[in-house]
């Protein structure tokens, strides 16, 4: 007998919903699914964020709710990201001990810090009136190194609030190297890092802009990666762990997902994806026409990423994806 068709017959595997069930290779549990929240400073009601239908700015009172709900869900974690009155330079609120992000962390923390994994983003841009992830030297350019001493900063006020994960996001060279240390000075041993590790330049943060209140006039291909390119995302992973991170990250999700095989291949330690605002502006609005099926297509994106590699995944459907999968 040959190994071939007529006795080889893969459709066998595909009959029945219980032959499907015990061949997948690929199961989603929602203890890997992380919440991005946005808590916004100075509101007391929750405000929709229009190119994100479904997903708000939090008051604190909302937010703490939400994480509730989050730990309810049975996810693993949320990460959150602050909105503040007041942007400027150097983004004066993102170290304000009292800043909102901070205040959010402390509340997130006390009320289900015992079940969830939180998280805060670590980057500049919600805070600067310039809305890049940095400080800007005289000549406009972002400045890495004056850039690294605001992360510094911004990880020990994290810390101090009680966050379990921060996650640099600016993409700046040596940002994991600079935070580790401060972390450690600062007597936070146990706090861990969530490295943005291949974070690409990408038209599909669009809706994000609009979440954070950003200023952002022009773009940030002096430091996130060209789409072009796939090698130095390699190169990325080897400094981030040689600098200290506990995980790494490859974002966007979907149209990255050669990156976050290759990442997930070389990785020593776990790799999240970042399921990222425009891609889920994208199925949302689709789904509003009755164009796609909702509930499929999330639960199969969430799916490919797994399938890529992923072994977390942030996304904007964490708590109702896993409410599908319960
Ligand atoms: C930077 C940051 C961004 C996102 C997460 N962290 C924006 C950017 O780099 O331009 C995007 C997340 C999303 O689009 O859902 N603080």
């Amino acid at each position: 007998m040959s190994a071939e068709f007529p006795y080889v017959r893969p459709r066998r595997l595909r009959s029945t919903p219980a032959m499907r069930r015990l061949v997948a290779e690929t199961r989603l549990h929602p203890a890997e699914l992380i919440l991005p929240a946005f808590v916004r400073e100075g509101i007391s009601e929750p405000k929709p964020i229009t190119s994100m239908p479904g997903v708000v700015q939090h008051t604190r009172d909302t937010l703490r709710r939400a994480a509730v709900e989050a730990a309810e869900a049975g996810l693993g974690g949320i990460m959150l990201f602050g909105v503040p009155e007041v942007q400027d330079a150097i983004g004066s609120e993102g170290t304000n001990p009292d800043g909102i992000l901070q205040q959010a962390i402390r509340d997130v923390v006390a009320e289900v810090g015992d079940q969830l994994v939180v998280m805060s983003d670590l980057c500049l841009d919600e805070y600067t009136d310039h809305g890049h992830c940095g400080v800007l030297a005289a000549d406009g350019s972002v400045d890495n190194d004056a850039t690294l001493e605001r992360y510094a900063e911004m990880a020990v006020v994290q810390a101090d609030a009680g966050v379990h994960l921060v996650g640099p996001s600016g993409m700046m060279d040596g940002q994991i190297g600079v935070v580790r240390r401060a972390l450690d000075e600062a007597g936070h041993q146990d706090t861990g890092i969530l490295a943005y590790t291949a974070k690409y330049a990408s038209a599909f943060f669009g809706p994000f802009r609009e979440a954070v209140g950003s200023s952002l006039k022009g773009d940030r291909k002096s430091y996130q990666q060209d789409p072009a390119n796939a090698r130095e995302s390699l190169r990325e992973l080897e400094q981030d762990i040689a600098e200290g991170a506990d995980l790494v990250m490859v974002k966007p999700a979907m149209a990255y997902l050669d990156i976050l095989r290759q990442v997930a291949d070389a990785s020593p330690v776990p790799v999240s994806a970042y399921q990222v605002s425009g891609e889920y502006a994208m199925v949302e609005a689709a789904a509003a026409n009755g164009w796609v099926d909702r509930e499929r297509i999330i639960l199969e994106t969430l799916t490919s990423i797994r399938r890529a590699g992923a072994d977390q995944i942030l996304t904007y459907w964490a708590v109702e994806a896993a409410r599908m999968l319960g």
